[in-house]
Order: C-alpha cells, then structure tokens, then sequence
C-alpha cells in the first residue's frame, strides 16, 4: 500500500496510484525522503515533486528561486535541471534546518550550484535583484499575496512561478473545512491565488495535485 496523506484533496486511491506508478528514487533523494518521513519535515508530495520535474525539463532554467528550502529536498531535485552553469538561490530562515541543507547540498557535490540564503524570505525577496527562469514558493503560505509583485518582477518573460500548497487540504475551496486558526492563512492563499489569476502579465493554472499547485507563467 503506498502512504498518503489523510488530509489530501484528491482521494486517496487516485493518490496512492499515482504515486504506484513514480518510480523509486536512489541516492541522495531516497535517503532525504526516508529523512523526512522519520523527521517529519515537509518535503514536496510526490507528485508535486514529478510536476516540477517536467517543469524543469522543459525549462531548462538557467536561474532558480526557491522560498522554504527545508533539507534542500526540492533544490537538488530541480538542480538535476539546469542548464550548464546554472544556480539556484534558496531560502531557509530557520537556521539548523538550513545548516542540514547545506550538508546536504554538500554531499550531493550541488555546493557551488546551490545557495542557502539564512534569513527570513519576506527580508530578503524585496531586496533581490535580477531574473529568474523559475520561482517556486514552498514557504511561508500566508505571505504568498506579498510576495506576488517581487516575483513578477523578479520573473524573466516566459519564466515560471510554481506555488505549493495552495489548495490547503481542501480549506480554500469550502469554507466547511477550514479549521478556524487557519482562517488568516486561508484568506490570504484566496487572495493569491485570485490575484495570479487576475494579473495581466501572468497565465495562471491552478492544479489539485498533491497539496494544490499554481503554475503561473509570466507573459
Ligand atoms: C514545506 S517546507 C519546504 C520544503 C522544500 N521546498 C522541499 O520540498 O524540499 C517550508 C520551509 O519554509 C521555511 N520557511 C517558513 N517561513 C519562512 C520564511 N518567512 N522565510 C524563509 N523560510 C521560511 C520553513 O522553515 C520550512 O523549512
């Protein structure tokens, strides 16, 4: 039986038979997997991980920004990607958590690809400068709406903004299952995920897989 998370928003049997047909990983993904099973660290669904992966794969991006690097779990995924010379800025704020990618960033031979920004991504994000081929916010939820207009600016033409977690296990779309000290979060991801729809400079999608995923590219 393939595990899946009880609070999904696709049911469970479609889940486990997508995940039935991802192949296993090796290496350093497998090994960051077991991790996060046993540590409980949020790591991208695995099937938000294959999004992401065919993502890259048509991509090829050149420059990657990532909000809420965990272990580095989901940067040395989409590293695997990237075009010759390419790299990766990525951003922890919790200090142990980014020391751990680091380490792992190390041993996966990424170091001079990858770079792990300590510090809170609303600090830094505003402050960024130049383009990026793909932003992927798996961060801090209830902050995605003010950081909308640094990643349109941040975001190449034809770049892609990827957001995780969007349908919230089902509370943004019903508001019977929104758990009440949620609700903040919840009105804000409404917010985001209108406002990505509603923009003029982006062509937005919005996909229940995994925890929801917003594919915005920048037109
Ligand atoms: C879902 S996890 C990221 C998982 C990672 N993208 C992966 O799939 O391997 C979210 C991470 O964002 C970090 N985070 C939350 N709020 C943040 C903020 N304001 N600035 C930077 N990082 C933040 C958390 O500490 C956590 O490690």
């Amino acid at each position: 039986m393939v595990e899946y998370d009880k609070d999904a928003i696709v049911y469970p049997y479609i889940t486990s038979y997508i995940r039935g047909e991802i192949p296993e990983r090796c290496g350093i993904l497998k090994e960051l997997e077991e991790y996060a099973q046993e540590n409980s660290v949020p790591i991208v669904q695995p099937e938000t991980a294959k999004l992401l992966e065919v993502l890259m794969c048509i991509k090829r991006p050149m420059r990657i920004l990532e909000v809420g690097c965990a272990i580095g779990y989901s940067a040395i995924l989409m590293a695997q990607y990237l075009e010759e010379g390419g790299s990766i800025t990525t951003l922890e704020w919790d200090a142990a958590t980014a020391e751990i990618a680091r380490k792992n960033i190390e041993k996966a031979g990424l170091s001079d690809t990858i770079t792990v920004i300590c510090n809170d991504a609303k600090e830094v994000i505003p402050n960024l400068t130049g383009e990026y081929d793909v932003i992927f916010l798996d961060g801090p939820k209830a902050h995605y709406i003010y950081m909308l207009n640094d990643c349109i600016r941040l975001l190449k033409k034809g770049g892609i903004l990827v957001s995780d977690n969007i349908l919230y296990k089902g509370m943004i779309a019903d508001d019977e299952h929104v758990i009440r000290r949620k609700i903040t979060i919840v009105k804000r991801l409404r917010r985001f995920i209108s406002a990505q729809m509603q923009r003029g400079e982006l062509e937005t999608v919005i996909l229940p897989l995994g925890d929801g995923v917003t594919v915005a590219v920048k037109k």
